[in-house]
């Protein structure tokens, strides 16, 4: 199916007119001649392909055509023209920051995606910023001291006068038919079976023939971009990406975190809430804690709606709960009982998407009595696992009564998880798990 999709290109507004699934950093290097958009894996790991859609670094990699309808891109073509750059450039000779060059067009963006959100990060900041950039050359040392010379010594980031003449940024205006402005607009095209929802794209981009897939795309639904609250729970538009989330007053801190620990910024800033949900993997860090903190999801399709608790809606490796034709519209988060929690996810390095292990939990304790304890794993088994008849076995209980019974406790969990063997061994999980558990009691006082 082809398609025209608008969108502005380093300041010029460009009409491509193609297969709307086609990969972004593809396009880019290949029929545009845009070759300083860098290709390394085609996974979201290297972010060597990193450009900035709507001002947020984002993996190209991972990005289909047609979810650009309207967005405004800045490769490092464009963004060369800027006082920002020339601010960085100059940062960047001055120590020696660049060798081989192959991940610096990225690095730069990835750098202004971090100066404009802070104009004055400190080390650990700027390790953060750039923890999705992979060079192989510098040991990332110079490159921390260029970003920090160039938040010190430039302007362009903290003076609004400045930064808006920096700015390549416009807005296109025009839509495509591929993309849904409305929920029930959406509902209706995705009652064809052959078109799948596309929120982030952050795994369907990764899937092997994801070129040839139908996408319908998501990310212009204002209903689904929302983060609302009701007298119960915290509504959650499921096509809000993690770092929208994060950055939400509303979202209480268990989420936030969990958030916060999802791969780099450039995965941050375009994968949802939804799509962690509704791939149905048992390593997706929000949809653990949502699992945790007992929330729902409302499940709508063209002729009806439904709520589902999310314990609910996984069915095994990579089956859920959702039937053809429907569609994850909101998450409804609990809003009270949940401050109380515990998070804890173990990979192998930071800015890594995958979990090897993670944990989740909240104890409600009031008037010093267990009102709800509610315990989560993921990366573990084929689906996020909780029992809720171990955690039973605290509630209602003092943390006196919860200290006697703890090893009782612990023992039945050593016996309910068996974990499979994955990217590490199933004893490994297991010892973390166990570890996990015991520390959650323990900074509990129990
Ligand atoms: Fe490596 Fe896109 S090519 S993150
Ligand atoms: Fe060579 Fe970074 S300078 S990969």
């Amino acid at each position: 199916m082809a398609a025209s999709i608008s969108f502005t290109l380093n300041g010029d507004k460009t009409i491509y007119s193609g297969n709307p699934s086609a990969r972004l950093l593809d396009v880019l290097r290949g029929e545009l001649g845009l070759t300083g958009t860098k290709c390394g894996c085609k996974e979201g790991e290297c972010g060597a392909c990193a450009v900035l859609i709507d001002g947020k670094l984002i993996n190209s990699c991972l990005v289909a055509l047609g979810s650009l309808e309207g967005s405004d891109v800045v490769t490092i073509e464009g963004y060369s023209k800027t006082e920002r750059f020339a601010a960085l450039d100059k940062a960047y000779a001055s120590v020696s920051a660049v060798q081989c060059g192959f991940c610096i067009p990225a690095m730069l963006l990835a750098s202004e995606n971090l100066l404009a959100a802070n104009p004055h990060p400190d080390d650990d900041e700027i390790r953060t910023g750039i923890s999705g950039n992979l060079c192989r050359c510098t040991g990332y040392n110079s490159i921390v001291k260029a970003i920090g010379i160039a938040s010190r010594d430039n302007k362009c980031w903290n003076e609004p006068d400045h930064t808006e003449k920096c700015s390549v940024a416009q807005h296109g205006t025009t839509k495509c038919s591929i993309v849904s402005k409305t929920l029930k607009e959406t509902l209706l095209q995705l009652d064809r079976s052959d078109i799948r929802p596309y929120a982030g794209g952050t795994d369907l981009m990764v899937s092997k023939n994801c070129e040839k897939d139908n996408y319908l795309f998501l990310g212009n639904i204002p209903e689904m971009r929302q983060i609302s609250v009701d007298e119960e729970f915290i509504r959650f538009g499921a096509a809000c990406t993690f770092s929208e989330t994060a950055a939400h007053p509303l979202t209480p801190a268990i989420l936030k975190e969990a958030c916060l620990q999802i791969a780099a910024p450039a995965i941050r800033n375009a994968g949802t809430l939804g799509g962690n949900i509704a791939n149905g993997s048992a390593k997706a860090d929000s949809a653990l804690v949502f699992m945790a903190t007992g929330s729902k999801l409302r499940i709508v399709s063209a002729g009806s709606e439904r709520i589902l608790p999310v314990k609910e809606f996984y069915l095994g490796a990579g089956k859920t709960a959702l039937s053809p034709g429907e569609l994850i519209a909101q998450i409804l988060m609990p809003r009270y009982g949940i401050d109380n929690y515990y998070y804890k996810k173990v990979g192998a390095r930071n800015a890594l998407a995958i979990s090897r292990t993670s944990f989740a939990a909240v104890l409600d304790i009031q008037d010093k009595i267990i009102k709800n304890c509610a315990v989560a794993f993921g990366a573990v088994t084929d689906v996020i696992i909780r029992f809720e008849d171990i955690d039973k076995m605290l509630i209602g209980k003092t943390i006196q009564e919860a200290k006697e019974i703890k090893d009782a406790y612990i023992a039945a969990y050593n016996e309910a998880i068996i974990p499979r063997r994955g990217r590490v061994g199933a004893q490994y999980r297991k010892d973390i798990c166990m570890n996990l558990l015991q520390d959650f009691l323990s900074s509990n006082g129990v």
